[in-house]
C-alpha cells in the first residue's frame, strides 16, 4: 500500500505501464472473457495506446486490489471514453460513476469539445446520466462468405504497410478527426492497409477488418472480400440508416448473448463533423 492509500478507502489514480496487466484482467473479467490468450493481445494494445500518450488509463483500487478501470482516448479534436469496467462483485457502489467523472474532467482539461463512446447496455444508463446521447448502434458480424459482385472483382486492390496521405484525409473526413497516429501504430504492429486507390481503404488487424472507409458499396465490398481472403473474420458495422443492405450479404450477425456485448455509439458536446455515409466498418466497438 502506498502511504496515500488508506485500507478502507478506494483510490482512483492514473495507471502506468506496469499497472496495465492488472487492469486488463479486471476489464476481461467484467466482460466475461475467459480466453487467456486475449490477455496478451489486449495488454499489447493498451501498452501501445499508453506509450503513444493516446490512451490515458485510470484504475480504482481498494486495499491495493484493482476493482475497476477506464480510459480516455485523445485525438486532436475529440476524446473517447473506453474500457470502462468494474468487477461484477463490486458493481453498484459508485466506482463506475467515479471513474466517469475523472475521465470527463480530464477530457475537459484538454479542451476537446466532443466526447464519444461505445456503450454496452450496462453502461448506457450511466452515460445517459452525464448527458451522452444515443447516435447509432454498432453491430458485430462474422464474415462468412463475403459477397463478390462482378464489379468488385474488377477493382484493383493493393496491400500496404503504410498509410498514404489521401487515406489519412479520407479517414479524417469520414471519422471527423485525425486518428492517423493510432492507425499508423497499428500498421507498425502487423496491421495491413487494403487499398483501392482514391476509392477507399480498410485496415486488417489480426482477424478484424476495420475501419472500412469507401466512396462506394463496390469499393467497400472489394476491400472486405480481400480482407476475408487474408484472414478477416469479424467486422463492426455502424447501423446507419442509409447503409446499403447488400453490404451485409455474406455476413452473419453475432447476436450478443449478454447485454454487455450490445453496443451503441453515444456522444456528448459538439458533434464530430463525420461523414458516416462513407463508413462501412468501425475500428472498434464497446467490447472490442
Ligand atoms: C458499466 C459499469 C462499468 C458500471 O460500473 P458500476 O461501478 O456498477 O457503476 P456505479 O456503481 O457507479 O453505478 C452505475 C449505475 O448502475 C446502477 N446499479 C445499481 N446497482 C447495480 C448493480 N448491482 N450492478 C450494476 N449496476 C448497478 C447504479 O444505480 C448506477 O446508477 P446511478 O448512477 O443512477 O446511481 C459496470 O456495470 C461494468 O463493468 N459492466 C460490464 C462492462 C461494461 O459493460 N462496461 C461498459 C462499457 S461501455
Amino acid at each position: 500500500l502506498n502511504e496515500s492509500e488508506s485500507p478502507e478507502t478506494e483510490t482512483l489514480r492514473a495507471l502506468e505501464a506496469a499497472d496495465l496487466k492488472t487492469a486488463v484482467r479486471v476489464f476481461l473479467e467484467a466482460f466475461q472473457v475467459s480466453d487467456p490468450s486475449k490477455t496478451t493481445d489486449v495488454e499489447a494494445f493498451w501498452q501501445l495506446l499508453h506509450q503513444a500518450s493516446i490512451g490515458h488509463f485510470v484504475g480504482a483500487s481498494e486495499q491495493g486490489e484493482m476493482l475497476g478501470c477506464g480510459a480516455l482516448i485523445l485525438y486532436p479534436l475529440s476524446a473517447w471514453i473506453a474500457f470502462m469496467a468494474v468487477l461484477p462483485s463490486r458493481r453498484g457502489r459508485g466506482i463506475g460513476n467515479r471513474i466517469m467523472k475523472r475521465l470527463i474532467k480530464r477530457a475537459e482539461e484538454t479542451g476537446v469539445k466532443s466526447l464519444n463512446l461505445d456503450a454496452t447496455n450496462l453502461g448506457k444508463p450511466l452515460y445517459a446520466k452525464y448527458g451522452f446521447k444515443h447516435r447509432y448502434p454498432v453491430r458485430l458480424y462474422e464474415i462468412v462468405t463475403p459477397a463478390v459482385p462482378e464489379a468488385c472483382l474488377r477493382q484493383r486492390v493493393e496491400i500496404s504497410d503504410a498509410m498514404p496521405g489521401w487515406c489519412v484525409k479520407t479517414d479524417r473526413d469520414a471519422f471527423g478527426d485525425d486518428r492517423s497516429r493510432l492507425l499508423r501504430l497499428i500498421l507498425g504492429r502487423g496491421g495491413k492497409m487494403i487499398i483501392i486507390r482514391h476509392q477507399g481503404f480498410g485496415i486488417l488487424w489480426k482477424d478484424k477488418i476495420g475501419p472500412v472507409i469507401a466512396e462506394s458499396l463496390e469499393a467497400a465490398h472489394a476491400i472486405v472480400h480481400r480482407a476475408a481472403a487474408l484472414g478477416a473474420k469479424k467486422i463492426y458495422v455502424p447501423a446507419r440508416k442509409d447503409l446499403p443492405q447488400a453490404f451485409l450479404y455474406g455476413f452473419k450477425e453475432i447476436k450478443p448473448k449478454t447485454s454487455i456485448l450490445c453496443c451503441d455509439r453515444m456522444a456528448l458536446g459538439e458533434s464530430l463533423d463525420e461523414n458516416i455515409g462513407k463508413v462501412f466498418a468501425s475500428f472498434s466497438a464497446a467490447a472490442g
